[in-house]
């Protein structure tokens, strides 16, 4: 065990936020009802049908099996991404409509939506006043004066489904004035982690809609790690390389959730939930690969269908052994332009300028199409909570009597932080190297 030189306060923040920006082209009319409906059965289902877009985009971020070149982490907020698509739905018809349906793995608009208010008002709740994880979500919307305004259902779904208000601007007149207002709401709904999402050069004079829903995230470990116990050692990237991270530690005598699984390890971080009224339990979970390479294989593993995903997740608390976690602090901040990839897994037609169909957004018959689809996630982990970090973990793990064996963290890795009541994903990421600060995908 190294010494580390650290005077930090002993609690563990982890901070975390994404903001997706969907812009839209074009030159819609049909108001058709789109009030939400109450079916939990309904609700489960669109609920995988996230959780399965979250193991689709965590599968094509991570680093391809037997490519060791990858260097950088990846971080992204599949509720945000998922929400940003399901307002596109509101607006969609014909056959953009069922691709996208079919894309997010749900029956219907109606039931979209109403998942939607379930997560943003429920699942995504802020429970910092009982003592919870402070967690915020909120929605904007900007549209082009001359374009006549949107829809009334959309306008609806947009805010009581996604607690998003419109604005008119004038894409055409003023690009750098609305870029700086977009990027000035980003900053205040992600507590200044995210500074920007959009640049001038991506709003012209067609663009005719930007929407954007922000995520915002920050708790305490249930189990807080100790500073002092805080110190360097080497993490083994893909290419066979090292690189020295400070690694985080802590021994866990009573109770912990971790499982075993064949070919990789999972490991349950709880975060301190609120009073007894708190109805959301967060918790991120590592996924280790036991080879040090083996991140590609266990990725194809976990990221087959929910249904597995699910059922890996550690359930009960182990009291028979004593678990020694170690976890490197990392700080990842990730730039995604997801159009590509989107189009690469299936969603095309809202993309296309001869065939998208978004007739349901604008309350005149005007076209429009889905130009790019921004994201931006920051996800920190750190003890003393003033530094912008995130996570890397290391676990070891005792077996009753026997020495302990140590299972240490140290090379890439996955995480998911996730609601564990509605099962929602929140954030997701990979950890190839925990001292590289910041990646993209552009
Ligand atoms: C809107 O759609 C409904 C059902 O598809 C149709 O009956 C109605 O005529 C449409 N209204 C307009 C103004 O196009
Ligand atoms: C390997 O990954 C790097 C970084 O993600 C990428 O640039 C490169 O194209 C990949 N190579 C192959 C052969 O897939
Ligand atoms: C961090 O990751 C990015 C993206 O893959 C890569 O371009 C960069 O070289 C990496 N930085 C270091 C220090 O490895
Ligand atoms: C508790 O952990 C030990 C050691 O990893 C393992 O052998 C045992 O099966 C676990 N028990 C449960 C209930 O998961
Ligand atoms: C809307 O406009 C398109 C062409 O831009 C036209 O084909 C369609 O019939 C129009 N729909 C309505 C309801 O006016």
């Amino acid at each position: 065990m190294t010494s580390p030189k650290l005077v930090c306060v002993p609690l563990l923040l982890a901070l975390a936020a994404a903001v997706t920006a969907t812009l839209m082209y074009g030159a819609g009319l049909n108001v058709t009802d789109l009030h939400p409906v109450a079916r939990p059965a309904m609700a489960a289902a669109v609920r995988d049908g996230q959780t399965a877009l979250a193991l689709r985009l965590a599968k094509q971020l991570a680093p391809a099996s037997g490519n060791s070149s990858a260097k950088g982490n990846v971080a992204f907020s599949p509720a945000s991404i998922h929400a940003a698509l399901s307002l596109v739905a509101a607006g969609a018809r014909g056959a953009t409509l069922h691709q996208l349906l079919a894309f997010l793995g749900t029956p219907s608009a109606a039931g979209l939506a109403d998942f939607g208010r379930r997560v943003v008002h429920q699942v995504l709740g802020d429970r910092a006043a009982s003592g919870g994880p402070s967690v915020l979500f909120s929605g904007g919307i900007w549209v082009e004066a001359s374009r006549g305004g949107i829809s009334r259902a959309f306008r609806d779904v947009a805010d009581q489904c996604y607690n998003s208000v419109a604005r008119v601007v004038s894409f055409a007149d003023k690009p750098v004035e609305v870029a700086e207002a977009i990027n000035s709401w980003v900053r205040t709904a992600t507590n200044n982690l995210i500074d920007s999402i959009v640049s001038v050069s991506d709003i012209t004079p067609n663009t005719d809609l930007v929407l954007a829903n922000a995520v915002y995230f920050k708790a305490k470990w249930l189990h807080p790690f100790q500073a002092r116990r805080t110190g360097p050692a080497t993490f083994h990237r893909l290419d066979g390389t090292r690189v020295d991270a400070q690694f985080m530690s802590q021994t866990m005598y009573g109770v912990h959730y971790a499982s075993s699984v064949d070919g990789f390890k999972v490991l349950k971080l709880p975060y301190k939930h609120g009073s007894a009224s708190d109805d959301t339990h967060y918790s991120m979970y590592i996924f280790l690969p036991d080879d040090r390479q083996g991140i590609a294989g266990m990725v194809d593993a976990i990221t087959a269908g929910p249904e597995y995903l699910y059922s890996v997740l550690p359930k009960t608390a182990n009291k028979s052994t004593v678990l020694t976690v170690r976890l490197p602090k990392f700080e990842t901040s990730f730039d995604w332009d997801l159009g590509d990839d989107l189009r690469l897994l299936g969603l095309s037609l809202p993309f296309s300028p001869e065939s998208a169909d978004l007739r349901g957004i604008f309350h005149k018959n005007h076209s429009t199409y889905l130009s790019k689809v921004l994201h931006k996630a920051v996800v920190k982990v750190d003890e003393d909570g003033t530094e912008a970090a995130a996570a890397t973990v290391v676990l070891m793990k005792g077996a009753g009597r026997k020495p302990p064996t140590q299972f240490v963290a140290d090379h890439p890795f996955t995480f998911f932080m996730m609601e564990e009541r509605s099962g929602v994903i929140v954030f997701a990421g990979h950890v190839l190297d925990p001292t590289n600060r910041s990646a993209s995908k552009l």
